[in-house]
């Protein structure tokens, strides 16, 4: 099946995943086996496609983080490992993902740069293995609009980081322009089909995740993703 051929996906409500808050901050409704399948597909031509116009955002992102030598870092959602070769040298990082393919990329990636400072693992964002506290950073670049419950996920990113830590969101959101914010929605439906939903609503988002931002960026050219920086 061609990559933007429409397949089966769940759309309507009784798919719904979280509770009626959560489902009412996007239109669209997806689960984990979809996002998968969405994903199997993209893993070859990930790079290609959302390397370059999305890099600039994951650039400040990690200026932003204020790594320090010896910090531990959680990238949830890691995909094919592109951010990985960003961080410093003397952080420790790890990288889930739900999806095999994805992985199999970062874990080329990782081998082919020597980044040994950086491990994968195959997990689910929102029921994550880790302790509590085990992290001084938590980061989702692109990811929390790809997932079924993004409340669920921020609450496990909130669990895993340390208090006092430092969360960061990088995200395409609902735009406050009327008009824009229509078309997003209009269009959520579909955008699901190359990897996310492009009407999730950045203010109920943060509210249902009990998130309170030290910082709300634009970020990217033209400038429609935020990058949400938050301490724990
Ligand atoms: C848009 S890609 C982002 C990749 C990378 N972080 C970047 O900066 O481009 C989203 C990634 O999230 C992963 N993902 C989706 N749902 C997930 C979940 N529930 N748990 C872990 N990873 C998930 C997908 O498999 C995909 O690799």
């Amino acid at each position: 099946m061609a990559l933007f051929d429409r397949e089966p996906g769940p759309t309507t409500d009784e798919y719904a995943t979280g509770d009626a808050a959560t489902r009412a901050l996007s239109v669209t409704v997806v689960e984990n086996d979809f996002v998968e399948r969405v994903y199997e597909k993209l893993a070859k031509i990930y790079d290609f496609t959302f390397g370059p116009t999305l890099h600039p955002g994951r650039l400040e992102a990690i200026e932003k983080m204020a790594i320090r030598p010896g910090h531990s870092v959680l990238e949830v959602g890691v995909g094919t490992g592109i951010n990985l070769g960003l961080y410093p040298r003397d952080c420790a990082v790890t990288g889930i993902d739900l999806s095999r393919p994805m992985l199999d990329k970062a874990r080329e990636r990782v081998a082919r740069k020597d980044l040994v400072n950086c491990r994968v693992l195959e997990m689910d964002a929102a029921s994550m293995s880790f302790p509590d506290e085990a992290f001084d950073i938590v980061y989702a670049p692109y990811l929390i609009s790809v997932v079924p419950d993004p409340v669920k996920v921020a609450r496990e990113m909130r669990r895993v980081c340390r208090a006092g830590g430092r969360i960061m969101i990088l995200n395409h959101f609902k735009s406050t322009n009327p008009i824009l914010s229509r078309i997003e929605t209009a269009i959520s439906p579909l955008t699901v089909h190359i990897g996310f939903k492009a009407d999730l609503d950045l203010q109920g988002f943060l509210t249902q995740a009990e998130l309170e931002p030290l910082a709300i960026d634009k970020v990217n050219i033209p400038r429609m993703w935020t990058l949400v920086t938050c301490k724990n």
